[in-house]
């Protein structure tokens, strides 16, 4: 299978995060499409229990089991791949990795009924993170016949996305081994945490940013970077930085200034508008002078917005706003655009 050079070609866990609402699902989404466009297999993960997944993808809620929700789009010269999805939840992955590791049937039912779920959710917020980074790190790992070591080429998954918490939260969710270390010094869940360290600790993972070009996502951007370049040492690899719902203004780059300025010359327009057969055009060329002269301002602003996002030098990609609501024709176009700018 031919390889094209990507941004993040040894990378195969991508966490994705972001200020709330800026698009973290459905850039992880479109992350994942495009990562396995070419005849991969991507796993597509959710943290925080809200199904945004299955609502993207368009299937029913999904359980704490893969399934595959999508087909990535084959090429004249490469193959479709496959995007699964997973909704992890801490308690679902405690049990499995006891079972995992300790052999233990049925483990689910008997640690329901000692009270060990509450213990998962609400006693320690630390373990309830390393035991979801556990899952990521299991399944970047994970090979054919359940073995964990070998050649690229038994490999379950090719990549895996993770549709992370939000910025504000992002570096304590991934610094598992000190969350942990007050809660275990030594043994599995010890050695478990270790693991998972070593996992996101590596040139394996990467952090992406999701933001809009305002000033308030742009400043949680910055800040993440640099909490998360700060922690450990920076080891810890950011990502790219992703640019979602851009929406460029339909006028010419010298107009955007005259317009954010009220420079816009209004005989002209109603010219252009009498011209264009449409009565009271003095009024409306009034109007549009007014719309364009905000519409421009916030161009203007989001340009300044732009350029901070240069600061850090991590890859910048920018995906569009797609109008009339997110649907998989929409995803997979913000995937297309994903892999035209490098970025998988
Ligand atoms: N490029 C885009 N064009 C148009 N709409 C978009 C785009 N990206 C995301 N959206 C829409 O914006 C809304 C928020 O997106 P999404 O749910 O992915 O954000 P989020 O960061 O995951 O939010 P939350 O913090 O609630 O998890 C959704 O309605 C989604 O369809
Ligand atoms: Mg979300």
């Amino acid at each position: 299978m031919g390889t094209r050079d990507t941004d993040w070609d040894g990378v195969r866990l991508h966490v994705v995060t972001g200020k709330g609402g800026t698009g973290k699902t459905t850039v992880a989404g479109a992350l994942a499409l495009a990562l396995a466009s070419g005849g991969k297999r991507v796993l597509l993960m959710e943290v925080e229990g809200r199904q945004g997944i299955a609502q993207l993808f368009d299937v029913p809620p999904l359980p704490y089991e893969e399934r595959r929700v999508a087909v990535a789009p084959a090429t004249v010269t490469r193959p479709g791949g496959e995007v699964y999805a997973l909704v992890a939840d801490p308690e679902s992955a405690l049990v499995e990795y006891l079972e995992m590791f300790y052999n233990l049937r049925h483990a689910g039912t008997a640690l329901t009924r000692l009270g060990v779920m509450d213990f998962a959710t609400t006693i320690a917020p630390g373990l309830r993170d390393v035991l979801l980074t556990g899952k990521a790190a299991e399944a970047v790992r994970r090979r054919t016949g359940g073995k964990y070591r070998g050649g690229a080429a038994d490999r379950v998954y090719d990549a895996v996305v993770m549709d992370a918490p939000p910025t504000g939260r992002i570096s304590r969710f991934l610094n598992v081994s000190s969350e942990v270390s007050g809660l275990a010094r030594v043994g599995p869940i010890r050695g478990h945490a270790d693991t998972v360290q070593r996992v996101i600790r590596s040139p394996d993972t990467a952090v992406h940013f999701v933001t809009v070009l305002e000033e308030m996502p742009v400043q949680e951007t910055l800040d993440g970077i640099a909490e998360l370049t700060s922690l450990a040492g920076g080891v810890i690899q950011v990502g790219g930085i992703i640019i979602n719902m851009n929406r460029p203004l339909p006028l010419p780059a010298e107009q955007i200034e005259a317009a954010a300025g009220g420079r816009l010359d209004e005989d002209e327009l109603a010219l252009g508008l009498k011209a264009a057969g449409l009565d009271d055009s003095r009024r409306l060329a009034a109007e549009l002078a007014a719309e364009l002269a905000g519409d421009a301002k916030s161009v203007l602003g989001q340009r300044l917005q732009r350029a901070r996002l240069d600061e850090p030098g991590q890859p910048c990609y920018e995906l569009p706003w797609i109008p009339d609501g997110m649907d998989l024709g929409g995803l997979y176009r913000l995937a297309a655009a994903l892999r035209d700018q490098g970025a998988a």
